[in-house]
């Protein structure tokens, strides 16, 4: 079942003037309830521009958007509680913590959705834990902590809000490999905990292959292809000419198949690529211990 739709979707960005310029267009896609959708796309290719107007933050220049059904903009006003029910994390949301505690920031969106202190001190908690933000870590000051900690900060304060549809532009963005995974980890435990939809736009294959079930792929403003992740995998040719580029292991294992060293070609995290070379060598009669 869908729950966000876009219908012949397009945002033209300074129409009229020199700089008129598409940046998405005549997009239609149905993104599907709970699990995690991928955007990917090259720079440039509309990625932020489609998803600010997944939670009305850009209006259509022409097409819809539907959240359950309804059309967000509805009589041209912006459908009540919209930003509630569709959170957004921009790119590197740890600029945007303003308030004297890491509690208090936690706290700002709960408070603004007029919750009482007891409801928004449970979620505050229960974002906080999920995060291993401890009771020390909340009375600090925001501005005390690592790059990464007030990322992850930053992420709980949308998080509390408990939206429907939670989108993420470049979660990762500027975090060094441990502190990649870890987003990436919450990101995932929350998915799964709470049956919420999740949204992460994304430049690195490598990383929507190992937590996305479904990828968007943008391609100059139009929708390349919406499908399961081993579906894009399979047209990796067509990614390489757009500029977008495939997993390390996808690019071994078509290389192995090639050499007749491999028997699948669709393999696109480390562990698929371990299971096919046991697979692989049992057949051939090998001890896959050795
Ligand atoms: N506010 C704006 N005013 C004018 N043009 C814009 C604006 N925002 C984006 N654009 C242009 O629209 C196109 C799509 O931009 P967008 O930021 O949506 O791409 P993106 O896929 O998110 O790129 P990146 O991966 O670099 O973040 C680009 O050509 C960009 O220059
Ligand atoms: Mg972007």
């Amino acid at each position: 079942m869908s729950i966000l739709q876009t219908e012949n979707l397009t945002c033209v960005y300074g129409k009229g003037t020199p700089f008129e310029r598409t940046a998405v267009d005549n997009v239609s896609l149905s993104i599907e309830k709970g699990g995690i959708t991928g955007i990917i796309g090259h720079t440039g290719s509309g990625k932020s521009t489609l998803i600010q107007h997944f939670n009305g933050l850009l209006k259509p220049c022409s097409g819809r958007v539907l959240l359950d059904g309804k059309d967000i903009w509805e009589g041209g006003k912006i459908m009540p509680g919209l930003r509630f029910r569709v959170g957004l994390v921009f790119q590197y949301p740890e600029y945007q913590l303003f308030e004297e505690t890491v509690y208090k920031d936690i706290a700002f969106g709960p408070k603004n959705m007029k919750l009482d202190q007891a409801e928004t001190d449970a979620r505050v908690h229960e974002a906080a834990e999920l995060f291993g933000i401890d009771e020390k870590m909340l009375a600090a000051s925001p501005f005390e902590l690592s790059g990464g900690q007030k990322r992850r900060v930053a992420i709980a304060g949308v998080m509390a809000m408990r939206p429907e549809v939670l989108i993420f532009d470049e979660p990762a963005a500027g975090l060094d490999p441990k502190g990649r995974r870890a987003v990436f980890d919450i990101i995932g435990k929350y998915s799964r905990n709470t049956g919420c939809t999740v949204i992460i736009v994304s430049h690195s294959m490598e990383d929507m292959a190992c937590i996305a079930d479904r990828l968007v792929v943008m391609n100059r403003g139009s929708l390349f292809c919406h499908c399961p992740v081993n579906e894009v995998f399979s047209r990796s040719d067509e990614l390489t000419g757009m500029g977008l580029d495939v997993p390390q292991v996808t690019k071994v294992f078509s290389e192995l198949k090639k050499r007749g060293l491999a028997e699948d070609d669709n393999v696109y995290t480390v562990e698929q690529a371990v299971n096919s070379i046991m697979k692989f060598l049992r057949k051939k009669g090998g001890d896959p211990a050795c």
